[in-house]
């Protein structure tokens, strides 16, 4: 039997109500590498490769919001080689998808502790936010030096501040005002967070956001995750009931059921 091309499956994926946002905690690079005998260095190089083709079905079933979990704030501690080697690639990549994102109306976003990131990686990375800011199709926000205490302590900070400066008043810290000064201001909620090679953790990913995300974890290892396999996983998404904290009967009950929040 013929089995479907990707354009079949991401045009049945597009027929239905997507999530708005999804986060990807891109791991197994290092095992996908070590089993074919090869450096850990070729495993992040072929995971690049997935966030390219990932990157490129998000954009197609229309997404509005893919944020990769690309480098975290404790990633720091890996052998300086292994960590030179992924700054390496991060430059490639912007080099090399800077047409194709600007081409496809995709805004370059990155959060994280970006003063923390070599300069040449900075720079192009700089020059590709500016450059693509005014696009609409899609987001794409690589999460870089990426910690999410670290974010919370950053947004509790620049609360603390204002406090301080008398411009803001204790009662009128809401949620609202907690989202509006996190990294992620501005993007939608996160609906749906992946995660790749067996673990089941967050590991210090988006976790104020995650709090009403459905988790999807895969055995697959990052380099062999493709178009083919997000799709796998926008499709259980959409048969997954979110209720908020609400019954199944009050969500059936709704006049019109949503998939996104
Ligand atoms: C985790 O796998 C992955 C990372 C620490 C880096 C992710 C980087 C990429 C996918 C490539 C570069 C990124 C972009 C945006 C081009 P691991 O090394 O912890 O795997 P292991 O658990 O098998 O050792």
């Amino acid at each position: 039997m013929k089995s479907d091309s990707i354009a079949d499956i991401e045009s049945r994926v597009k027929s239905r109500p997507l999530p708005r946002h999804v986060g990807i905690i891109m791991d197994g690079n290092g095992r996908w590498a070590e089993a074919k005998g090869l450096p850990r260095i070729e495993g992040h190089r072929e995971g690049s490769t997935s966030v390219q083709e990932v990157t490129r079905s998000a954009r197609r079933v229309g997404l509005e919001a893919l944020t990769l979990y690309a480098f975290s704030s404790q990633n720091w501690a890996r052998p300086a080689d292994e960590v030179a080697g992924l700054m390496d690639l991060l430059r490639e990549y912007l080099l090399k998808e800077r047409e194709e994102i600007l081409d496809n109306g995709i805004r370059l976003s990155a959060i994280g502790e970006l003063d923390k990131l070599p300069r040449y990686v900075r720079e192009p990375l700089d020059a590709l936010r500016a450059e693509s800011e005014k696009n609409r199709a899609m987001t794409l926000t690589l999460a870089l030096s990426y910690g999410g205490r670290e974010e919370l302590v950053a947004m509790a900070r620049r609360v603390a501040e204002k406090a301080a400066k008398g411009e803001l008043e204790p009662a009128a810290v809401s949620e609202a005002l907690v989202d509006a000064t996190l990294w992620t201001a501005g993007l939608p909620p996160l609906d749906l967070v992946i995660r790749t090679s067996g673990e089941r953790r967050l590991s210090n990913f988006l976790l104020w956001q995650s709090a009403y995300a459905e988790l999807y974890f895969t055995e697959l290892l990052w380099p062999d995750f493709r178009a083919k396999e997000l799709c796998d996983c926008l499709t259980q998404f959409q048969n997954r009931e979110r209720r908020f904290g609400q019954t199944s009967a009050q969500v059936q009950a709704l006049p019109i059921r949503r998939a996104v929040s």
